[in-house]
Protein backbone atom coordinates (compact mmCIF):
# COMPACT_ATOMS: atom_id res chain seq x y z
CA UNK A 1 0.00 0.00 0.00
CA UNK A 2 1.52 3.43 -1.07
CA UNK A 3 0.77 6.56 1.12
CA UNK A 4 -0.25 9.78 -0.96
CA UNK A 5 0.05 12.54 1.11
CA UNK A 6 -0.41 16.40 1.20
CA UNK A 7 -1.37 19.52 3.14
CA UNK A 8 -2.36 23.10 2.46
CA UNK A 9 -2.62 26.37 4.75
CA UNK A 10 -5.57 27.64 5.43
CA UNK A 11 -3.97 31.04 5.16
CA UNK A 12 -6.69 32.87 2.98
CA UNK A 13 -8.97 31.75 0.11
CA UNK A 14 -8.24 28.68 -2.07
CA UNK A 15 -7.04 30.52 -5.35
CA UNK A 16 -5.95 28.57 -8.85
CA UNK A 17 -2.29 28.44 -7.76
CA UNK A 18 -3.43 26.22 -5.02
CA UNK A 19 -5.88 24.77 -7.02
CA UNK A 20 -4.15 23.38 -10.09
CA UNK A 21 -0.92 23.30 -8.32
CA UNK A 22 -1.86 20.74 -5.40
CA UNK A 23 -5.28 20.24 -4.55
CA UNK A 24 -6.79 19.44 -8.09
CA UNK A 25 -3.41 16.69 -9.19
CA UNK A 26 -4.04 15.29 -5.01
CA UNK A 27 -7.79 14.78 -5.47
CA UNK A 28 -7.18 13.44 -9.04
CA UNK A 29 -4.75 10.36 -7.36
CA UNK A 30 -7.34 9.60 -4.53
CA UNK A 31 -8.93 6.65 -5.90
CA UNK A 32 -5.75 5.22 -7.29
CA UNK A 33 -4.99 1.62 -6.96
CA UNK A 34 -3.38 0.00 -3.76
CA UNK A 35 -2.83 3.48 -2.65
CA UNK A 36 -4.37 5.51 0.77
CA UNK A 37 -4.37 8.82 0.26
CA UNK A 38 -4.09 11.20 3.12
CA UNK A 39 -4.70 15.08 3.04
CA UNK A 40 -5.03 17.64 5.69
CA UNK A 41 -5.49 21.54 6.37
CA UNK A 42 -2.38 22.45 8.01
CA UNK A 43 -3.37 25.06 10.71
CA UNK A 44 -0.15 24.25 12.89
CA UNK A 45 1.37 25.54 9.91
CA UNK A 46 -0.46 28.83 9.39
CA UNK A 47 -0.37 29.84 12.94
CA UNK A 48 2.96 31.01 11.44
CA UNK A 49 1.08 33.66 9.55
CA UNK A 50 -2.22 34.70 10.65
CA UNK A 51 -2.82 35.97 13.81
CA UNK A 52 -6.33 36.08 14.67
CA UNK A 53 -8.20 32.96 15.69
CA UNK A 54 -11.21 34.02 13.74
CA UNK A 55 -9.35 34.34 10.81
CA UNK A 56 -7.54 30.84 11.18
CA UNK A 57 -10.87 29.19 12.28
CA UNK A 58 -12.50 30.19 9.21
CA UNK A 59 -10.06 29.83 6.85
CA UNK A 60 -9.50 26.39 8.12
CA UNK A 61 -13.57 26.13 7.47
CA UNK A 62 -13.38 27.51 4.19
CA UNK A 63 -10.30 25.20 2.82
CA UNK A 64 -11.94 22.16 3.99
CA UNK A 65 -15.18 22.80 2.16
CA UNK A 66 -13.09 23.83 -0.51
CA UNK A 67 -11.39 20.27 -1.10
CA UNK A 68 -15.01 18.87 -0.27
CA UNK A 69 -16.38 20.68 -3.07
CA UNK A 70 -13.61 20.55 -5.70
CA UNK A 71 -14.18 16.48 -5.24
CA UNK A 72 -12.33 15.31 -2.37
CA UNK A 73 -14.08 12.21 -1.19
CA UNK A 74 -14.02 11.61 2.58
CA UNK A 75 -14.39 7.71 2.17
CA UNK A 76 -11.79 7.07 0.50
CA UNK A 77 -9.39 9.63 1.50
CA UNK A 78 -7.91 10.44 5.36
CA UNK A 79 -8.99 13.52 5.28
CA UNK A 80 -8.58 15.96 8.67
CA UNK A 81 -7.30 19.29 10.16
CA UNK A 82 -3.50 18.97 11.40
CA UNK A 83 -4.16 20.36 15.09
CA UNK A 84 -6.27 17.11 15.67
CA UNK A 85 -3.69 14.55 15.37
CA UNK A 86 -0.73 16.27 17.66
CA UNK A 87 1.68 14.01 16.95
CA UNK A 88 2.56 16.09 14.24
CA UNK A 89 4.52 18.48 16.71
CA UNK A 90 5.92 15.68 19.02
CA UNK A 91 7.40 13.91 15.81
CA UNK A 92 8.46 17.40 14.58
CA UNK A 93 10.94 17.64 18.19
CA UNK A 94 12.37 14.26 17.50
CA UNK A 95 13.07 15.47 13.80
CA UNK A 96 14.67 18.79 15.20
CA UNK A 97 17.78 17.10 16.88
CA UNK A 98 18.98 15.92 13.80
CA UNK A 99 18.19 18.93 11.59
CA UNK A 100 21.29 21.35 11.42
CA UNK A 101 20.76 24.99 11.44
CA UNK A 102 22.64 25.79 7.53
CA UNK A 103 20.09 23.03 6.23
CA UNK A 104 16.87 25.79 7.90
CA UNK A 105 19.12 28.79 6.56
CA UNK A 106 19.21 27.85 2.96
CA UNK A 107 15.38 27.90 2.92
CA UNK A 108 13.82 29.89 -0.06
CA UNK A 109 10.52 30.04 1.64
CA UNK A 110 12.02 31.46 5.35
CA UNK A 111 14.72 33.70 3.24
CA UNK A 112 11.61 35.39 0.94
CA UNK A 113 9.42 35.79 4.10
CA UNK A 114 12.42 37.25 5.42
CA UNK A 115 12.98 39.73 2.55
CA UNK A 116 9.36 40.47 2.29
CA UNK A 117 9.74 42.24 5.83
CA UNK A 118 8.30 39.05 7.97
CA UNK A 119 8.71 38.74 11.63
CA UNK A 120 11.14 36.40 11.94
CA UNK A 121 10.51 33.42 14.55
CA UNK A 122 10.87 30.32 15.55
CA UNK A 123 8.24 28.86 14.14
CA UNK A 124 8.92 30.66 10.61
CA UNK A 125 12.42 29.36 11.20
CA UNK A 126 11.39 25.75 12.38
CA UNK A 127 8.39 25.48 9.18
CA UNK A 128 10.32 23.12 7.05
CA UNK A 129 11.01 20.56 10.23
CA UNK A 130 7.08 20.63 10.92
CA UNK A 131 6.32 20.06 7.24
CA UNK A 132 8.84 16.91 7.42
CA UNK A 133 7.14 15.98 10.36
CA UNK A 134 3.62 15.93 8.72
CA UNK A 135 5.40 13.82 5.79
CA UNK A 136 7.32 10.90 7.78
CA UNK A 137 4.43 10.80 10.54
CA UNK A 138 2.68 8.74 7.81
CA UNK A 139 5.73 6.77 5.81
CA UNK A 140 4.33 8.92 2.57
CA UNK A 141 5.32 7.75 -0.50
CA UNK A 142 4.16 10.37 -3.09
CA UNK A 143 3.85 13.89 -1.83
CA UNK A 144 1.66 16.35 -4.91
CA UNK A 145 2.78 19.55 -4.04
CA UNK A 146 3.72 23.10 -6.59
CA UNK A 147 7.06 23.65 -7.51
CA UNK A 148 7.87 26.08 -4.62
CA UNK A 149 7.67 23.34 -2.28
CA UNK A 150 10.11 21.04 -3.69
CA UNK A 151 13.11 22.67 -1.05
CA UNK A 152 10.55 21.24 1.73
CA UNK A 153 10.79 18.29 0.01
CA UNK A 154 14.52 17.58 -0.38
CA UNK A 155 14.99 19.21 3.23
CA UNK A 156 12.37 16.38 4.10
CA UNK A 157 14.38 13.82 2.81
CA UNK A 158 17.68 14.97 4.32
CA UNK A 159 15.91 15.57 7.54
CA UNK A 160 14.74 11.40 7.37
CA UNK A 161 18.14 10.21 6.13
CA UNK A 162 19.80 11.88 9.23
CA UNK A 163 17.24 10.68 11.23
CA UNK A 164 17.80 7.25 9.91
CA UNK A 165 21.46 7.32 10.18
CA UNK A 166 21.64 8.48 13.54
CA UNK A 167 18.55 5.94 15.21
CA UNK A 168 18.07 3.59 12.69
CA UNK A 169 15.81 2.68 9.93
CA UNK A 170 12.49 4.39 10.67
CA UNK A 171 11.65 6.69 8.28
CA UNK A 172 10.75 6.33 4.24
CA UNK A 173 12.27 8.77 1.71
CA UNK A 174 9.08 10.60 0.14
CA UNK A 175 9.28 11.75 -3.31
CA UNK A 176 7.54 15.17 -4.72
CA UNK A 177 4.76 14.87 -7.56
CA UNK A 178 5.64 18.43 -9.15
CA UNK A 179 3.62 19.21 -12.45
CA UNK A 180 5.79 20.64 -15.58
CA UNK A 181 3.03 22.74 -16.50
CA UNK A 182 1.08 23.63 -13.20
CA UNK A 183 3.83 23.78 -11.22
CA UNK A 184 4.05 27.12 -10.40
CA UNK A 185 0.70 29.67 -11.79
CA UNK A 186 1.29 32.73 -11.83
CA UNK A 187 -0.40 35.86 -10.26
CA UNK A 188 -2.24 38.64 -11.70
CA UNK A 189 1.23 40.73 -11.31
CA UNK A 190 3.12 37.85 -12.49
CA UNK A 191 4.86 36.71 -9.49
CA UNK A 192 3.86 33.26 -8.34
CA UNK A 193 0.49 33.08 -6.89
CA UNK A 194 0.15 33.39 -3.42
CA UNK A 195 -2.13 34.37 -0.84
CA UNK A 196 0.51 36.18 0.85
CA UNK A 197 1.25 38.56 -1.45
CA UNK A 198 -2.47 38.92 -2.69
CA UNK A 199 -2.02 38.68 -6.11
CA UNK A 200 -4.54 35.48 -6.38
CA UNK A 201 -7.76 34.73 -7.71
CA UNK A 202 -9.96 32.85 -5.72
CA UNK A 203 -11.88 29.76 -6.85
CA UNK A 204 -14.69 30.33 -4.52
CA UNK A 205 -16.32 33.51 -4.36
CA UNK A 206 -18.90 35.98 -5.73
CA UNK A 207 -18.78 37.02 -9.22
CA UNK A 208 -17.52 40.53 -8.30
CA UNK A 209 -14.30 38.58 -6.45
CA UNK A 210 -13.10 36.89 -9.27
CA UNK A 211 -13.84 39.05 -12.17
CA UNK A 212 -11.87 41.98 -10.09
CA UNK A 213 -8.45 40.50 -9.79
CA UNK A 214 -9.00 38.94 -13.86
CA UNK A 215 -9.75 42.42 -15.13
CA UNK A 216 -6.31 43.20 -13.40
CA UNK A 217 -4.20 41.00 -14.82
CA UNK A 218 -0.99 42.73 -15.53
CA UNK A 219 -0.46 42.80 -19.52
CA UNK A 220 1.88 44.74 -22.24
CA UNK A 221 1.22 47.90 -23.76
CA UNK A 222 0.34 46.66 -26.97
CA UNK A 223 -2.39 48.53 -28.84
CA UNK A 224 -5.65 46.91 -29.67
CA UNK A 225 -5.01 46.98 -33.62
CA UNK A 226 -1.61 44.91 -32.98
CA UNK A 227 -1.75 40.96 -32.85
CA UNK A 228 -0.32 40.43 -29.36
CA UNK A 229 1.93 37.18 -27.98
CA UNK A 230 0.25 35.36 -25.93
CA UNK A 231 2.83 32.68 -24.83
CA UNK A 232 4.36 32.72 -21.50
CA UNK A 233 2.18 35.38 -20.65
CA UNK A 234 -0.09 35.76 -17.29
CA UNK A 235 -3.02 35.46 -19.29
CA UNK A 236 -1.67 33.00 -21.58
CA UNK A 237 -0.28 30.20 -18.70
CA UNK A 238 -3.50 31.01 -16.96
CA UNK A 239 -5.21 30.03 -19.98
CA UNK A 240 -3.39 26.65 -20.20
CA UNK A 241 -4.12 25.65 -16.77
CA UNK A 242 -7.87 26.65 -17.10
CA UNK A 243 -8.72 25.09 -19.90
CA UNK A 244 -5.70 23.36 -21.93
CA UNK A 245 -8.09 22.41 -24.63
CA UNK A 246 -8.70 26.15 -25.64
CA UNK A 247 -5.59 27.55 -25.62
CA UNK A 248 -4.36 26.93 -29.33
CA UNK A 249 -7.54 28.97 -29.80
CA UNK A 250 -7.26 31.44 -27.52
CA UNK A 251 -3.90 32.51 -28.58
CA UNK A 252 -4.90 32.89 -32.41
CA UNK A 253 -7.55 35.20 -30.86
CA UNK A 254 -5.28 37.20 -29.33
CA UNK A 255 -2.78 37.18 -32.50
CA UNK A 256 -5.72 38.85 -34.22
CA UNK A 257 -5.66 42.47 -34.94
CA UNK A 258 -8.44 44.31 -32.98
CA UNK A 259 -8.45 41.88 -30.14
CA UNK A 260 -7.86 43.84 -27.05
CA UNK A 261 -6.31 42.63 -24.00
CA UNK A 262 -9.77 43.08 -22.09
CA UNK A 263 -11.64 40.86 -24.68
CA UNK A 264 -9.36 37.91 -23.69
CA UNK A 265 -9.61 38.46 -19.81
CA UNK A 266 -13.40 38.32 -20.15
CA UNK A 267 -12.74 35.26 -22.17
CA UNK A 268 -10.36 33.72 -19.40
CA UNK A 269 -12.92 34.57 -16.94
CA UNK A 270 -15.56 32.89 -18.54
CA UNK A 271 -13.42 30.34 -18.95
CA UNK A 272 -12.57 29.79 -15.23
CA UNK A 273 -16.74 30.70 -14.00
CA UNK A 274 -17.39 27.47 -16.11
CA UNK A 275 -14.37 25.25 -14.58
CA UNK A 276 -15.74 25.87 -11.14
CA UNK A 277 -19.92 26.58 -11.47
CA UNK A 278 -20.15 22.96 -11.13
CA UNK A 279 -18.31 22.99 -7.60
CA UNK A 280 -20.22 26.10 -6.50
CA UNK A 281 -23.15 24.33 -5.37
CA UNK A 282 -21.62 22.02 -3.07
CA UNK A 283 -19.44 25.23 -1.53
CA UNK A 284 -22.67 26.49 -0.85
CA UNK A 285 -24.12 23.28 1.00
CA UNK A 286 -21.11 23.01 2.67
CA UNK A 287 -21.43 26.94 3.84
CA UNK A 288 -25.33 26.15 4.75
CA UNK A 289 -23.86 23.02 6.78
CA UNK A 290 -20.25 23.70 8.53
CA UNK A 291 -21.61 21.02 10.73
CA UNK A 292 -20.96 18.10 8.06
CA UNK A 293 -17.16 19.74 7.37
CA UNK A 294 -16.30 19.34 11.30
CA UNK A 295 -17.79 15.55 11.44
CA UNK A 296 -15.97 14.56 8.06
CA UNK A 297 -12.68 16.48 9.54
CA UNK A 298 -13.23 14.57 13.13
CA UNK A 299 -13.76 11.20 11.58
CA UNK A 300 -10.42 11.48 9.16
CA UNK A 301 -8.20 13.06 12.72
CA UNK A 302 -9.18 9.52 14.18
CA UNK A 303 -7.97 7.31 10.91
CA UNK A 304 -5.25 9.69 10.60
CA UNK A 305 -4.21 8.47 14.40
CA UNK A 306 -4.38 5.18 14.07
CA UNK A 307 -2.29 5.28 10.93
CA UNK A 308 0.53 7.58 12.59
CA UNK A 309 0.86 5.86 15.74
CA UNK A 310 2.96 2.83 14.55
CA UNK A 311 5.50 5.38 13.39
CA UNK A 312 5.34 7.55 15.95
CA UNK A 313 5.73 4.38 18.07
CA UNK A 314 9.09 3.66 16.32
CA UNK A 315 10.22 6.81 16.51
CA UNK A 316 9.83 7.11 20.48
CA UNK A 317 11.86 3.47 20.44
CA UNK A 318 14.47 4.49 17.91
CA UNK A 319 15.26 7.46 20.15
CA UNK A 320 15.43 5.71 23.28
CA UNK A 321 12.24 7.74 24.65
CA UNK A 322 10.37 4.56 24.77
CA UNK A 323 11.26 1.15 26.35
P1 LIG B 1 0.12 30.10 -0.65
O1 LIG B 1 1.48 30.23 -1.29
O2 LIG B 1 -0.91 30.80 -1.42
O3 LIG B 1 0.11 30.46 0.82
P2 LIG B 1 0.08 27.38 0.27
O4 LIG B 1 1.45 27.64 0.78
O5 LIG B 1 -0.98 27.12 1.26
O6 LIG B 1 -0.29 28.58 -0.70
O7 LIG B 1 0.13 26.19 -0.78
C1 LIG B 1 -0.69 25.05 -0.80
C2 LIG B 1 -0.32 24.21 -1.98
O8 LIG B 1 -0.58 24.94 -3.20
C3 LIG B 1 1.17 23.82 -2.04
O9 LIG B 1 1.32 22.53 -2.57
C4 LIG B 1 1.76 24.82 -2.99
O10 LIG B 1 2.90 24.34 -3.64
C5 LIG B 1 0.61 25.00 -3.98
N1 LIG B 1 0.69 26.31 -4.60
C6 LIG B 1 0.59 27.51 -3.98
N2 LIG B 1 0.72 28.52 -4.86
C7 LIG B 1 0.93 27.92 -6.07
C8 LIG B 1 1.14 28.42 -7.38
N3 LIG B 1 1.15 29.72 -7.63
N4 LIG B 1 1.29 27.53 -8.39
C9 LIG B 1 1.27 26.20 -8.15
N5 LIG B 1 1.08 25.67 -6.93
C10 LIG B 1 0.92 26.51 -5.91
N1 LIG C 1 4.16 23.99 3.28
C1 LIG C 1 3.08 23.73 2.38
C2 LIG C 1 2.76 25.04 1.66
O1 LIG C 1 2.98 26.09 2.17
C3 LIG C 1 1.86 23.22 3.08
C4 LIG C 1 2.19 21.94 3.77
C5 LIG C 1 2.35 21.74 5.12
C6 LIG C 1 2.43 20.68 3.15
N2 LIG C 1 2.66 20.46 5.37
C7 LIG C 1 2.72 19.77 4.19
C8 LIG C 1 2.43 20.25 1.82
C9 LIG C 1 3.04 18.42 3.93
C10 LIG C 1 2.75 18.90 1.57
C11 LIG C 1 3.05 18.00 2.60
O2 LIG C 1 2.28 24.99 0.59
Amino acid sequence: MKIILTGIQPSGAPHLGNYFGAMQPAIARQGAADTQAVYFIADYHALTSVEKADDLRRYTFEAAAAWLACGLDPQRTIFFRQSDVPAHVELAWFLSVVTPMGLLQRAHSYKDKIAQGAETNHGLFAYPVLMAADILLYNSDFVPVGKDQKQHLEITRDIAQKFNDRFGPVFKLPEPIISETTGIIPGIDGRKMSKSYDNGIPIFGDEKEIKKPVMSIKTDSTPIEQPKQIEGTVLGQLMQAVNPGEYKKFAAQAATPGVGYGDLKKKLLAEIQAYFQPFQEKYRHYQAHPDEVEAILRDGAVRARELAAPVLAAARQATGLAK
